[in-house]
């Protein structure tokens, strides 16, 4: 097995046992003599896995019984556009702008609503995350929109904000599952599979039951909530696939212990790479030591030659995926649930080597 760690960004590293399972499966899932790919979404042996993979991440995430949970395509980025489509009621929103995935959001929710930008961290490129001052919320706002983690930045929310009662939809994409949060808190939360969950082509929304039903008639069929609610994301063909290897990621999690489990875990791989980095001479982080991402550190030595030699050679020997993002240049190691601990010893064991060879 020529494995390497994989510090992608997304799509990114999936559990070993998954793959091993998913491998073990693929010829003939079950007793059925074909693979999941091959199955009709319309199959009893297929509305098992996709019931399978509800009940897990209900079971993971605490999610309330009020909340439903969505299977649906268009990745991440097609929620910034539905989100304003079917919650807008006062066509008002309030958003904190905390990078490149929040700016996207403004965007797409400007085409329906008036968009209130509370707070922003662009002045010092989305390196920290800014205060909020609730004089700045809109009291009628239909929602408030947050990332709670920053993939590019590597800066997440350690506290969710008080907004006296407006809903929050959280774009946990880059963060989901590798933290407690508690669901309730939220009135929608979306995320892309392909982090933390399973491969690309599944984005799964957990919305709250009032909230669906709302959409005006110009919304079309396929970007309304209540389509897929209703239809228990089988209106059209669901991404199968990804669905049936989400579950598996998601019982993958219930052995470590569930999300409690794997966010002490996750706390000690960032712990291992934090603290190397604080104690170096060569590497730093760039990110306000306060708002730190368990799951996503960038780095520089402050030299882009150094920054290229270190990427090249680390890559030679089997930790790849670790250039920075173009804004930011320098590197960025992704460490979502799936990177094993050995993999950020060996990444910060190399980097003291490097270190130390200079
Ligand atoms: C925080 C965040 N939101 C949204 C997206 C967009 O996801 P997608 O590519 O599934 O549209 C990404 C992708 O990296 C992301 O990191």
């Amino acid at each position: 097995m020529n494995r390497v760690y994989n510090f992608s960004a997304g799509p990114s590293v999936l559990p070993v046992s998954v793959l091993e399972k998913v491998k073990s499966e693929m010829m003939n899932y079950g007793q059925s003599g074909m693979s999941v790919m091959e199955m009709s979404h319309r199959s009893s042996v297929y509305q098992e896995i996709i019931n399978k993979t509800e009940a897990s991440l209900r079971d993971i995430m605490e999610i309330p019984e009020n909340y439903k949970v969505l299977f649906l395509g268009g990745g991440a980025s097609t929620q910034f556009a539905m989100i304003p489509m079917n919650l807008m009621k006062n066509n008002k929103i309030d958003i904190v702008n905390t990078g490149a995935w929040t700016k996207k959001a403004i965007s797409e929710a400007r085409r329906f609503v008036e968009v209130n930008i509370v707070a922003s961290s662009e002045d010092e490129n989305f390196t920290y995350i800014p205060e909020l001052d609730n004089s700045k919320f809109s009291p009628d706002a239909d929602y408030f929109h947050m990332a709670t983690n920053n993939t590019i930045y590597g800066t997440r929310f350690t506290k969710i904000p008080d907004t006296k009662g407006v809903d929050i939809v959280a774009d946990m994409s880059s963060n989901i599952l590798s933290e407690v949060y508690d669901v309730s808190k939220f009135g929608l939360i979306f995320a892309g599979a392909q982090k933390n969950m399973g491969p690309a082509g599944v984005t799964i929304v957990i919305i709250r039951d009032d909230l669906i039903g709302h959409a005006g008639d110009g919304v079309p069929t396929m970007m309304n909530y209540k389509t897929h609610a209703d239809k228990g994301s089988m209106f059209n063909t669901p991404p199968t696939f990804p669905i049936y290897v989400c579950g598996l990621v998601f019982e993958w999690i219930k052995s470590l212990g569930g999300v409690s489990g794997i966010q002490k875990i996750n706390e000690e791989k960032a712990g291992i790479l934090y603290n190397y980095l604080d104690e170096s001479e060569l590497f730093s982080g760039i990110v306000k030591k306060k708002d730190r991402s368990l799951m996503n550190v960038p780095f520089v030595t402050g030299d882009a030659d150094i920054d290229a030699q270190f990427i090249k050679e680390a890559g030679k020997i089997g930790l790849i995926n670790i250039k920075g993002h173009r804004s930011l240049g320098g590197m960025r190691a992704s460490i979502y649930n799936a990177m094993p601990v050995d993999g950020v010893k060996t990444l910060v064991g190399f980097m003291k080597e490097f270190e130390a060879a200079r």
